[in-house]
């Protein structure tokens, strides 16, 4: 792959293995990325710009100057709880600086966007557990609303214009770069594989699960985790996809099937052979109890097909990667 392209958000979690992944195709990869919560050594290829996305003319100058010819948007605030009490830095971060930098993108002749959304946008499902793409979207906190906001003006503006997007609905997104090159250094985590490794490589005395009187099979909530690794190449599909004249997509990111908290846990154990203490909690609020992803879609437009659908396989590489992070 011999295209330019920006990276928004290079640096973080999920940004630094899709770079890697580009990186190792060949492109020719720019990362904008103010490094709040990225680290410039996640960055393994290309050229970095340690800027903040509100810097308009900046990101003006870089469309123009280096030619971009797709843009895959990263950047953005991740704590929903965060999000609760801070809600205009989430519509800020995530909401206005997305419409600004499409707006750069519509003016700079950028065609191709790739937009990180999340299975947030779907809140608390509709009780069946499973989430088509079709599924009435219902976020329930400012993070999830300020994600469908971008998705809705991705959707408006490609209408509009010669623009096209891919918009990846990720489920729970876990794990580290399988060759050990890169992981999840996000501080304050709150993913439970990640929690869950701090606590078997002594970082974190105790975790806690929030409800166990659910009704699922052992009274916790369902998830789907999907390894980071998987969900980057789905990433540079949808950019092969759009170079190759694809029209706009939401597609859904996920394995399509989900694990229980208390079976996460237990994995995590398993693989690392320390038994950390556990406490139970109340419910919080605003947990759905199954989110599971129909992810049919993704496989027929792309041609995805995920290698690393294996639980223990993820919290491995999620806990090997925490040992080995300071
Ligand atoms: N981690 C998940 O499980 C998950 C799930 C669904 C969706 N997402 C989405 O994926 C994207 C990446 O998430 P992540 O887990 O890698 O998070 P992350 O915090 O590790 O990465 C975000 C990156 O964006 C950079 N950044 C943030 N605001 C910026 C700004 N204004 N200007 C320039 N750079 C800025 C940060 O420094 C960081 O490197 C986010 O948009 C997030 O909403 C993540």
């Amino acid at each position: 792959m011999k295209h330019k392209v920006l990276v928004t958000g290079g640096a973080g979690y999920i940004g630094s293995h899709v770079v890697n992944l580009l990186g190792k195709a060949g492109a020719d990869i720019v990362v904008y990325d103010n490094l709040s919560t990225g680290r410039k050594a996640s960055i393994l290829y290309g050229k970095h710009i340690q800027e903040n996305l509100e810097n308009l003319e900046v990101l003006d100058r870089f469309l123009r100057d280096e030619k971009i010819e797709a843009v895959l948007h990263f950047a953005g605030s991740i704590v929903v709880p965060e999000s609760v009490s801070e809600p205009i830095k989430y519509y800020n971060n995530n909401t206005v600086n997305s419409l600004n930098l499409i707006d750069l993108c519509i003016k700079n002749k950028v065609k191709n966007f790739i937009f990180s959304s999340t299975a947030a946008v779907y809140g608390m499902g509709d009780g069946t557990g499973k989430c088509v793409e079709e599924t009435e979207l219902n976020p329930i906190n400012p993070y999830g609303r300020s994600k469908l906001m971008t998705e809705n003006m991705l959707e408006d503006v490609s209408k509009a214009r010669d623009f096209n997007y891919v918009a990846l609905r990720y489920f729970n997104v876990a794990g580290a770069n399988v060759d050990g090159l890169v992981g999840q250094c996000t501080p304050n985590a709150t993913h439970l594989i990640k929690i869950a490794s701090e606590c078997a490589s002594g970082k974190r005395d105790r975790m806690s699960i929030f409800g166990t009187d659910y009704d699922t099979s052992d009274g916790t909530c369902v998830r789907d985790y999907i390894h980071v690794d998987d969900l980057a190449q789905a990433h540079l599909d949808a950019l092969a996809y759009l170079f190759k004249g694809g029209k706009s997509q939401v597609l859904n990111c996920g394995y399509g099937h989900g694990y229980t908290v208390k079976e996460v846990i237990a994995t995590v154990k398993k693989v690392s052979g320390v038994d950390f203490p556990v406490e139970i909690a109340d419910r919080r609020p605003g947990d759905a109890i199954e989110l599971i992803s129909v992810a049919k879609k993704i496989r027929a437009v792309l041609g995805w097909a995920p290698k690393y659908d294996d639980l223990e396989l993820i919290v491995r590489t999620a806990f090997e990667w925490e040992k080995k992070l300071i």
